[in-house]
């Protein structure tokens, strides 16, 4: 059974460790505690190595560590890292790359899901450089045991209080179960707008911002699959591990696509391609005197029912964004396209859908099948996709 890494850093919330530590060990977990240098400063190392029975270890630069390259041998037997607490200090130098003692460095050689458990006083989690480094850490891919409000150990009530230590062994233990769910799979997700040039200055685009379409990719990964992102323009950070592959327009985004299918297992389609591009884009910049008073456009390639065309034996998932009729228009879409499963969501609502961090979706499978999902961040919803989709899969085995 893989090992769990258990990060220990100097926060004052420390002596909780001892019970995640505790948590994980009944669940029947062996556990290896790597402590910074300013943990073991707070509490004596003796006491996480006599309640895993094993030695922690602290020091990068050590002659008695029993594997050659310490921190590369332990993060090959290693299924979950889990750092509790953690300081604003760890969180910055993950987030940054930095790998200076033996827990940083450590993180850059794991490749098992990532589970962080924040701990400081209230303005060091607010600050907007803690803020943003838990924001790029998050769309990397890591898990956070977000911070509970409550009364801090500095005197201070606010935010940055240790999640409680069962909800963070649950947590990792969750992240466990699913980290192999996938493993041997490739998974095809496209997100994202496409561009259909007018010309080098002007396109015609719709508001896609990509998030539920890299937030699929994450959790293929977390579950261990071999992931291709196909990705039109978007501001975000792509999941580390991710195979990218960058488009504009959608004849790119086909291009690229009908490339990836053949060697995919799922295909998961949740980029917005544009509907139209136009008929006659110009290489140069059309002056505006000479910009005609209509603009002449063409449907675009329609990828998904392409796909749907040429499967063979891919589960196929597609998005479907409406207005009205929701569960009509899905239903129908399953069938013209061929889809193993469709996310339908409604459109017309502000609080969910295309910008929007959370979505509600209906998932409509091919015998017409219907799961409504609850209101939920786009990172949960991912996770119920990937339930469902893990049952088709197992339907079909
Ligand atoms: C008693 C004490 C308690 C601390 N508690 C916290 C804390 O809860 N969270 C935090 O981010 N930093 C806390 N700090 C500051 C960190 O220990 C400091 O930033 C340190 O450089 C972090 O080192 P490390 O991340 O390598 O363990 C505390 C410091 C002391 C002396």
């Amino acid at each position: 059974m893989a090992k769990i890494a258990l990060g220990v850093t100097s926060s004052v919330s420390i002596y909780k460790a001892c019970e995640v530590l505790r948590g994980f060990q009944k669940a029947g977990y062996e556990v290896q505690v790597l402590m910074t240098r300013n943990a073991a400063r707070l509490i004596s190392p003796l006491l996480f190595s006599s309640l895993s029975g094993r030695k922690v270890i602290v020091e990068l630069f050590a002659d008695d560590h029993p594997w050659s390259v310490a921190h590369v041998a332990l993060a090959r037997e290693t299924g979950l890292l889990a750092v509790v607490p953690a300081t604003a200090n760890i969180i910055a130098k993950f987030a940054r790359g930095i790998a200076d003692d033996f827990l940083s460095t450590f993180y850059l050689a794991v490749e098992s899901p990532v589970l962080i458990a924040p701990a400081m006083n209230a303005a060091m989690f607010l600050h907007p450089r803690t803020q943003a480094n838990v924001r790029e850490l998050r769309a990397r891919g890591v898990e956070f045991a977000e911070p509970g409000r409550g009364y801090l150990a500095c005197g201070d009530e606010g935010v940055g209080r240790l999640a409680e230590p069962e909800e963070i062994v649950a947590r990792g233990l969750d992240l466990l179960r699913r980290s192999g769910s996938l493993r041997g799979r490739t998974v095809l997700v496209t997100a994202g707008p496409t561009r259909e040039s007018l010309d080098p200055v002007r396109f015609l685009s719709n508001r896609s911002s990509g998030k539920m379409g890299y937030e699929m990719a994450r959790e293929a990964l977390a579950r261990g699959a071999r992931v291709v992102l196909v990705t039109g323009p978007v501001a975000l950070f792509p999941p580390a591990k991710a195979e990218v592959v960058r488009v504009e327009s959608a004849a790119e985004m086909e291009a690229a696509v009908l490339r990836e299918f053949p060697r995919a297992d799922i295909v998961v389609m949740a980029a917005a391609v544009a509907d139209f591009a136009f008929a006659a884009p110009s290489g140069r910049k059309i002056k505006k005197p000479g910009l005609p008073e209509s603009l002449a456009v063409v449907p675009t390639p329609d990828i998904l029912k392409m796909l749907g065309a040429r499967k063979a034996g891919q589960v196929l998932v597609g998005f479907a964004a409406e207005t009205e009729d929701l569960r009509e228009n899905a239903l129908a879409k399953v069938r013209a396209k061929n889809l193993d499963l469709i996310v339908a969501n409604d459109v017309s609502r502000g609080d969910i859908g295309f910008e929007a961090d959370d979505n509600q979706a209906l998932l409509i499978d091919a015998a017409g099948r219907v799961t409504p999902t609850a209101k939920m961040s786009k990172r949960e919803l991912s996770r119920e996709i990937w339930n469902v989709l893990e049952e088709i899969l197992v339907r079909r085995s």
